[in-house]
Formats: C-alpha cells, sequence, structure tokens
C-alpha cells in the first residue's frame, strides 16, 4: 500500500474531505490506550522527525517519554496531542485527524494485529459489517476498551450508509481517513459524504459511501 506518510498535513486529498467542525473535543478521565499515541507519534516522526515530536509534546504539555501500548492514558493526552500537532505543523486538527485514520490500519497491520485485520473481511463491505466484531477481537487484548461502534444501512453493491457510534466527540474526521485507508487496503476507490453530523446535533456520525470506477 502507498501511503503518503511523509504527506502528513500536505495532501491535497485531504482538503477535499475537510468539513468545519467545532474542533476537539476531550472527554476528561476516561483512557485511551497507548497504542494510539505511539501511532501519532510514530506517524509525525516518520514525516517531520523526532525534534517536531519533541516540540509536540512540550506544545501539549505531555510529559510523557515512552507511551506504554497495554497503558490507558486520558483521552485528554491525545486530543492535546492531536490539537498540538495541528498548531506545530500549521495545519487543520481536521487533516491531522484525517492523515491519523489513513495511517492506523498500516500502522495496526505492522504492529501485530494483522490477523485480526485479514479476519474482519475479505472486500470493503464484508470488512465494514465486521467492524465491532474486529474491535470485540481487540477488546480481549485489551480489556478496558471502549470502542465505537459501526452499522450499516441501505446496502446496494455499490453503496452503503455507515453509522458511528461513538462515547467520544470530534472524531468523525478520523473515520473519513479510516474508511480512505480501508479503501486503498481492498483497492476498491470510494466517494465519502458525511450525511449526520455530532457536531450538528445529530445523536450520532454517519457517512454514505459510494463505490466509483477509476477512469
Ligand atoms: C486491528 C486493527 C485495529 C485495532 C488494534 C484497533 C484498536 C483500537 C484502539 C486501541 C482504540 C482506542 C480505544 C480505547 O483505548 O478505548 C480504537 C479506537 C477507534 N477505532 Fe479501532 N482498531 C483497529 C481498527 C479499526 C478500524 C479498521 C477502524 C475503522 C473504522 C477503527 C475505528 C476506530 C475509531 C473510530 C476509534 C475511536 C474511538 C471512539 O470513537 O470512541 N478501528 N481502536
Amino acid at each position: 500500500m502507498n501511503f503518503p506518510v511523509n504527506a502528513i498535513c500536505f495532501d491535497s486529498s485531504t482538503a477535499l474531505m475537510r468539513h468545519h467542525s467545532t474542533g476537539i473535543t476531550n472527554n476528561k478521565g476516561a483512557g485511551m490506550y497507548g497504542l494510539v499515541n505511539r501511532a501519532i507519534e510514530d506517524l509525525v516522526v516518520q514525516a517531520h522527525g523526532r525534534d517536531v515530536w519533541d516540540k509536540i509534546k512540550r506544545e501539549a504539555g505531555v510529559d510523557v517519554d515512552v507511551f506504554v501500548r497495554m497503558e490507558a492514558y486520558p483521552d485528554e493526552i491525545s486530543y492535546r496531542l492531536v490539537a498540538a500537532a495541528s498548531q506545530v505543523l500549521d495545519c487543520p486538527a481536521d487533516q491531522v485527524l484525517g492523515d491519523f485514520g489513513r495511517f492506523w490500519t498500516q500502522y495496526t497491520g505492522r504492529e501485530g494485529y494483522g490477523e485480526i485485520l485479514d479476519a474482519a473481511g475479505s472486500t470493503l463491505w464484508e470488512f465494514l459489517f465486521n467492524l465491532d466484531e474486529l474491535h470485540s477481537r481487540v477488546g480481549l487484548i485489551y480489556p478496558d476498551l471502549r470502542p465505537p461502534s459501526f452499522s450499516c444501512t441501505e446496502v446496494t453493491d455499490d453503496h452503503l450508509n455507515l453509522h458511528y457510534y461513538s462515547q467520544r466527540e470530534g472524531l468523525a474526521p478520523m473515520v473519513v481517513g479510516l474508511l480512505e485507508g480501508l479503501s486503498l487496503m481492498f483497492d476498491t476507490p470510494i466517494k465519502i459524504e458525511r450525511t449526520l453530523l455530532k457536531e450538528e446535533g445529530a445523536d450520532h456520525d454517519a457517512f454514505s459511501i459510494t463505490k466509483y470506477t477509476r477512469d
């Protein structure tokens, strides 16, 4: 897969997906496994080097030398890292989240979760139907996981609506990036449209996903 790692925050295709959000907010007190913060670190270090990462951590006021994969850190730390990355790299937080989402399948595949990814399906549609099952398997490794939940409606061969339910706020742009990463992984081009937005008062986020054929 040819994810443009060194294009973090400079990827023009992300701009097409950008939307105006009210900004990311946090969910103080609840935990997010260190795996997530390690992935943010990996993405930034690969694209911009360790000095930039150290600057982002300083800016975020995060004094953690090494994120431990299996340890839960307050959600707030991840949100602060994304906000600081946005500031230091001078790019919108939504775009940082999108880049992170695109990076995630590649990262988890490499970090030993390839079998879980493989088990979730051999086509994009099958994979999207199985996202909750995937996180249930992840939950066997990470017992305090607070995973999102997804469901598919109005499914045809080339279209479906994906509904995204989360205890957290502001992560829908990351889901767009995740979907783009999956689209690459399955070599299935898709158009993604946000149809329900929590930040506009809906009780969950939803995406209309349509396959298209490359000319
Ligand atoms: C084997 C691959 C995967 C692993 C190991 C994994 C693991 C995780 C972990 C550890 C978290 C943090 C939640 C917590 O610590 O409580 C998380 C959150 C999340 N995951 Fe996955 N995940 C995987 C694949 C995916 C895929 C393919 C999607 C695509 C939609 C996805 C969507 C999300 C979202 C949106 C969140 C944010 C949490 C929220 O909305 O509350 N994950 N995942």
